[in-house]
């Protein structure tokens, strides 16, 4: 593991060990996928204004997120099926003893998978997990493998009384917030999928509850379930619906413009995450990078502003930061590190981006993360000073 040095190799891994209709799915984006690039391409765009001669010989990444202190702004987005990259127990411990001349074989199977690795490896790092709505474990299941602080992210299905059941037990597996994603209320056309004709595992979450049955052969399955499942008629006024069943803290995931984002604070959120889905939804929306600073230019501090697509490096954290964001969420690299490594591959990944951002930071001249300022980065509209 000490030989992998960043999330493109850990891409690389996970291509070589995922079957290729599963690591399509982990891996694309919708329609020309352009989105999904330009994601990652307007970093490359946003260039530093370092300061020098600032002590940095002790750098303090640490945050909080909701009154929850975390060891750096870097959180896990929700990314649903983590036991299709990662299905395989360990059949760790093998002892072998002798009492009195017989031997006892003795197997200790530690059987972390899917989320529940993922989530292991959030508490080890201290950070928060935004958990799937669509994940393969159950969200008992995921809170009973670990003490790291978990929210719900929450798709909102036709059948409301299945929605409000799962908020219902989110509180009770000890969630601290809500999570709603709104930019799903079709699925965007991922031609990967269709293609491979993916077929979505069962969830778990939702056994009992109706049928999840997608006929094979019939290009995406993951379509085939959304259309079926989401309520697309989901608007503004349901969030007044959300806030009647729960106490708990409500993010809003998806918001792309400052129009959105007024209409955010005047339904009274907690705070908006800042995203397109990771480019597979609509084609040819902004990379959430460049509409960063509109959002939170608009919000004015009333609320946080988390944002994700495209974090890769420590240094787009530090962009992200430095525009305004409180906090990131990293998608597809968890992914890429559960599919190659497992457990140990998702602190990995997290642990290299702190990694970087903390020498970001020491470069920078920002000692902590209060001191990253917009001043210390120049987007590709400004001109040389
Ligand atoms: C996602 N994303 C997502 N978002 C969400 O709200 N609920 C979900 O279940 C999923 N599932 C999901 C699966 C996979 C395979 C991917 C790649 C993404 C979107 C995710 O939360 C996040 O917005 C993006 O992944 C961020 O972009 P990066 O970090 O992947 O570039």
């Amino acid at each position: 593991m000490d030989q992998i040095v960043n999330v493109e190799e850990f891409q690389e891994l996970a291509k070589r060990a995922l079957p290729k209709m599963y690591f399509d799915f982990y891996n694309g984006g919708a329609e020309d996928q352009h989105t999904l690039k330009e994601n990652v391409e307007a970093f490359r765009r946003i260039m530093f204004r370092p300061r020098v001669l600032v002590d940095v010989s002790k750098i303090d990444m640490s945050t909080s997120i909701l009154g929850y202190p975390i060891s750096a702004p870097i959180m896990i987005a929700p990314t649903g099926n983590h036991k299709l990259a990662h299905p395989k127990g360990l059949f760790s411990l093998c002892f072998i003893t002798c009492i009195s001349g017989f031997g006892i074989l003795w197997f200790d199977c530690l059987f972390m998978l899917g989320e529940t690795a993922t989530a292991k490896a959030a508490a080890a790092c201290n950070t928060i997990m935004i958990v799937s709505y669509m994940s393969s474990c159950t969200i008992e299941e995921i809170a009973s493998s670990c003490y790291a602080v978990r929210f719900l992210q929450l798709y909102v299905y036709k059948r409301r009384d299945v929605t409000a059941q799962m908020v219902k037990r989110a509180e009770k597996a000890g969630f601290k917030a809500i999570v709603l994603t709104v930019d799903v209320p079709k699925l965007g056309r991922r031609e990967k999928d269709i293609k491979n004709k993916m077929i979505p595992p069962k969830l778990k979450n939702f056994e009992g509850a109706f049928s999840m049955e997608v006929r094979p052969n019939k290009g995406s399955g993951v379509e085939a379930f959304t259309s079926r499942a989401f309520d697309s008629s989901l608007s503004w006024k349901d969030i007044e619906w959300l806030r009647s069943i729960t106490e708990l803290p409500i993010l809003i995931k998806g918001i792309l413009t400052h129009e959105d984002a007024l209409k955010a604070v005047e339904a009274g959120v907690d705070g908006i995450v800042v995203s397109n889905h990771g480019g597979r939804q609509l084609d040819y929306s902004p990379a959430t990078i460049t509409v960063l600073e509109e959002i939170v230019q608009a919000v004015g501090g009333s609320i946080p502003v988390f944002f994700d697509g495209g974090v890769r490096r420590g240094t787009d954290v530090f962009k992200a930061l430095a525009l305004g964001a409180k906090a990131v969420l990293i998608g597809r690299p968890i992914v890429y590190g559960l599919a190659a490594k497992g457990e140990d591959g998702v602190k990995k990944v997290i642990e290299m981006i702190k990694n970087e951002f903390e020498i970001t930071m020491a470069l920078s001249g920002c000692p902590t993360i209060a001191d990253i300022t917009r001043n210390h980065v120049r987007t590709e509209n400004e001109k040389l000073h």
